[in-house]
C-alpha cells in the first residue's frame, strides 16, 4: 500500500513536472496563432537541397546529451556535410562539445574549428578518442570578431551557427559566415523554431533574423528539422 502510494506521487510529480516543462501542443497553437508568419522559410528535403540522393552515414558512437542539438536535428546536418564531402566545417557554439564530436565522428576526413565564449566549453572533447580529438580544433573566441582571423584562413565547405540566438548576434554570425563559405558550401542554422520561453522573452530569434536573410539568399528550412540551410551558388 505505502509503494504503490509513493508509486502514484511520483507519477504526479513527473507528470505535472513535464506539463511546465514540455512545450505543450496547446501552447505551440497558441503560439503559431500570435505569430502565424513567424516561422516561414519554404521546407525542401535532404535528397531536394542536396540535388543527389543523401549518403548514408554511421557513427562509431553519438554523443546524445540531453541538451544538445538532437539526432533528429544533428543526423541531418552529418548527412549533408558528408553530402558534399565536407572537408572543413566550422561550428559557431561548442557547448561542451558534443556536436563538434558527432561532425568528426561522421565525416573523419574533416577537420572541425569549433568556436565558443565560454572558456569552460568543450568540457566533453576530453573525452574522445585521440583522432577525433585531433580533428578537432577548439577556438575559445567570439565569433563575431575574428574576422581578421578568418579572413586569412581558406574558406569553409560547411558552417553550422548554433550560438547566441538573439537577433542581433545571428544577424552578425551570419554575415561573417558568408563571408567565409566557399561557393558550393553549405549554411546551416540551428533552432529556428517556436521556443515557448525563449521566444517570449527575445532570446531565440532565429526566425525573425532568417526571414530577413532570406529575402536576399535561398534559405530553406530542412524537412523534420529545426535547422534552416542555405547552399552558396558555385558562380
Ligand atoms: C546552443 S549552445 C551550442 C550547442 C552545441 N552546438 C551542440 O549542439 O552541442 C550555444 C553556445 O554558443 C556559445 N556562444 C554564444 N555566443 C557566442 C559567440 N558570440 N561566439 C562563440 N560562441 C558563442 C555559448 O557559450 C553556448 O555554449
Amino acid at each position: 500500500m505505502m509503494h504503490r502510494s509513493r508509486f502514484y506521487n511520483g507519477l504526479r510529480l513527473h507528470l505535472g513536472l513535464k506539463r511546465w516543462f514540455l512545450p505543450h501542443p496547446v501552447v505551440s497553437a497558441m503560439l503559431a496563432m500570435l505569430a502565424p508568419r513567424r516561422l516561414r522559410l519554404p521546407t525542401v528535403t535532404l535528397g531536394e537541397f542536396l540535388g543527389t540522393p543523401p549518403p548514408t552515414i554511421s557513427f562509431r558512437a553519438l554523443y546524445e546529451p540531453e541538451i544538445n542539438t538532437p539526432p533528429t536535428d544533428f543526423i541531418p546536418l552529418c548527412t549533408l556535410a558528408r553530402g558534399i564531402d565536407a572537408r572543413r566545417i566550422l561550428e559557431v557554439g561548442t557547448y561542451n562539445g558534443a556536436s563538434a564530436i558527432n561532425f568528426a565522428l561522421a565525416c573523419p576526413e574533416a577537420k572541425v574549428t569549433t568556436y565558443d565564449i565560454r572558456p569552460e566549453s568543450g568540457e566533453l572533447l576530453a573525452t574522445a578518442e585521440t583522432e577525433v580529438r585531433s580533428q578537432i580544433d577548439r577556438r575559445i573566441a567570439n565569433f563575431a570578431t575574428e574576422d581578421n582571423r578568418l579572413a586569412v584562413e581558406p574558406p569553409y565547405d560547411f558552417i553550422f551557427i548554433d550560438g547566441d540566438h538573439r537577433l542581433e548576434s545571428v544577424r552578425r554570425d551570419s554575415a561573417l559566415a558568408l563571408r567565409c563559405i566557399r561557393p558550393g558550401g553549405i549554411i546551416a542554422w540551428h533552432d529556428y523554431r517556436h521556443v515557448g520561453s525563449e521566444w517570449l522573452q527575445g532570446l531565440n530569434e532565429v526566425p525573425e533574423a532568417l526571414n530577413e536573410l532570406a529575402k536576399h539568399h535561398p534559405l530553406r528550412l530542412l524537412c523534420g528539422t529545426t535547422v534552416a540551410v542555405l547552399r552558396i551558388p558555385t558562380n
